[in-house]
């Protein structure tokens, strides 16, 4: 099988092989779905133990497909963390659905290139239209508004960025300052040393009790800013921070941003998606004032890895930000409302990502999105009354955006901060080894801290519960 040897240059198989092949792998896929409740969604390995397994020279001659297939399913698939499994509670998790799977493997299989219009009309249409469907979501104006797919959050908020300073900087950024909190996601600050600012162009502003930006703090550093000569030109505000859920004040930044005739970036990577919740509008409110805006179709919008997409107000900001027109590419060029996405960021050749969320909304619908993010949220809810019934336990942040930590501490030990933060840091290395749950920690106020991060719609309340006993049982042993 697969081994004809007069055709071994053009690496094809028979269409019979290609079948057999691809059902034993869609079935694959489809035990994973089905029975992925009942797995253990952690994995480890140390590198010398991959290298054990993994480490060989480079095949020159071909092996049998099956074999290589039972390989990759045993030792690489079933050694790596499964972040859409319901007990998968760290980082963000990514939940992921099967009609996105099919829409990559279409995607893939007839490898697309969304580059260029003349390349593929329809998948350049598709981009178009899913964007202005999000566009539609988020009350950005339609006609001029405009955007992209990306890999993921960290390239869309490279993106704003490099279109924020061409926009308002043009080719002298040299006193150019970014304002952020200490807080914000830092993808942020990679992107902004990656495209040239120097750290003291940088303004951390501090958190409140509620880890939201203090706008006393944002205005003061803005005006010492415009009193030394520098060019106060971005805001970055998060919609949702990584470690609390919190929504930096919207609305109140977006005005310092008009008046001072600032850029308004939010990073709305994952928490965003819930302007499709009941109260989306009011906990999101202003962030329709946005002039840019990250959010990730494959965090709360469910899609496999890798989509990331950046709204703006103007589409034009993109393309004079990205647009280059060299010899080789003039066949693509179209009319201006044929767009080529390579002219709005920063990849040429690019996987047609639009699909899997064109199919998924088509085939779920809107309202099942908007049914999945409100279980998530009113079960973050119900996991913050649980544990505040605890007597054990400790409520850091309440329940945003389906977001909650906490630290075992039971009061009547009376346990210092230090024996705390030893405790919850080994109640999270147990419960990882245990692979039972992936509950990993944060550090909040300078404690170390249990984060829940619960998006995944298939997430139960019996699963939190589960995981608590078993921070419970751990933490019985730890202070035995
Ligand atoms: C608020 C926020 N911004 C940006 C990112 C980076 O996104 P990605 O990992 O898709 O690059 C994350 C990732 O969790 C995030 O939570």
């Amino acid at each position: 099988m697969y081994q004809d040897k007069k055709s071994e240059h053009t690496l094809t198989l028979s269409k019979r092989e290609m079948k057999d092949y691809g059902y034993k792998v869609i079935d694959i896929v489809v035990e994973h779905f089905a029975t992925q409740h009942s797995k253990k969604p952690v994995s480890s390995g140390t590198r010398k133990e991959m290298d054990t397994i993994f480490q060989e020279d480079i095949p020159e001659k071909a092996t049998a497909a099956n074999e290589v297939l039972a390989h990759v399913v045993e030792k690489v698939l079933q050694q790596s963390n499964f972040l859409s499994h319901p007990k998968s509670f760290g980082f963000v998790p990514g939940p992921s659905n099967y009609i996105s799977v099919m829409a990559d493997t279409l995607a893939t299989g007839f490898n697309i290139f969304s580059g260029g219009w003349a390349a593929s009309p329809a998948a350049s249409e598709l981009e178009i239209v899913t964007i202005n469907w999000l566009l539609k979501l988020f009350r950005f104006p339609t006609k001029k508004g405009g955007g992209i797919f990306t890999s993921g959050g960290s390239i869309a908020n490279l993106t704003a960025l490099v279109a924020a300073r061409r926009h308002k900087c043009g080719d002298d950024f040299s006193k150019a300052i970014i304002y952020m909190s200490d807080q914000t996601h830092s993808s942020n600050i990679k992107a902004i040393r990656i495209i040239g600012f120097k750290r003291n162009q940088v303004r951390i502003i501090p958190t409140d009790m509620d880890f939201k930006i203090s706008l006393n703090k944002l205005k003061s550093n803005i005006a010492k800013d415009r009193l030394n000569g520098n060019f106060p030109f971005c805001i970055i505000a998060s919609a949702g921070t990584t470690n609390t859920g919190t929504v930096d004040p919207l609305e109140e930044i977006s005005k310092i941003c008009k008046v001072e005739k600032m850029w308004f970036h939010v990073d709305g990577a994952y928490g965003a998606a819930a302007i499709l919740s009941k109260n989306g509008s009011q906990i999101l409110n202003g962030i329709q004032y946005a002039d840019s805006l990250t959010m990730d179709p494959h965090k709360w919008l469910f899609q496999p890895y890798e989509m990331g997409c950046l709204l703006v107000r103007n589409h034009k900001w993109l393309s004079n930000a990205f647009s280059e027109k060299p010899e080789y590419l003039r066949a693509f060029e179209g009319n201006e409302s044929e767009i080529n996405f390579y002219d709005h960021g920063l990849q040429l050749t690019r996987h047609f990502r639009a699909l899997k969320l064109y199919m998924s909304l088509k085939i779920f619908g809107l309202n099942s999105f908007k049914k999945a993010i409100d279980y998530s949220i009113e079960l973050t809810e119900e996991v913050e009354q649980l544990l505040r019934e605890s007597p054990n336990i400790e409520v850091i942040s309440s329940a945003s955006l389906a977001i909650i930590n906490f630290r075992y501490n039971p009061i009547h030990l009376k346990l210092s901060e230090k024996k705390l933060d030893a405790l919850n840091q080994e109640i999270s290395k147990q419960i990882v080894a245990s692979r039972e749950a992936l509950l990993v920690t944060t550090i909040l106020l300078g404690q170390v801290v249990l984060r829940m991060c619960l998006i995944n719609p298939r997430t139960t309340l019996k699963d939190v519960k589960d995981t608590l006993s078993l921070c419970h049982s751990y933490a019985q042993e730890i202070l035995k």
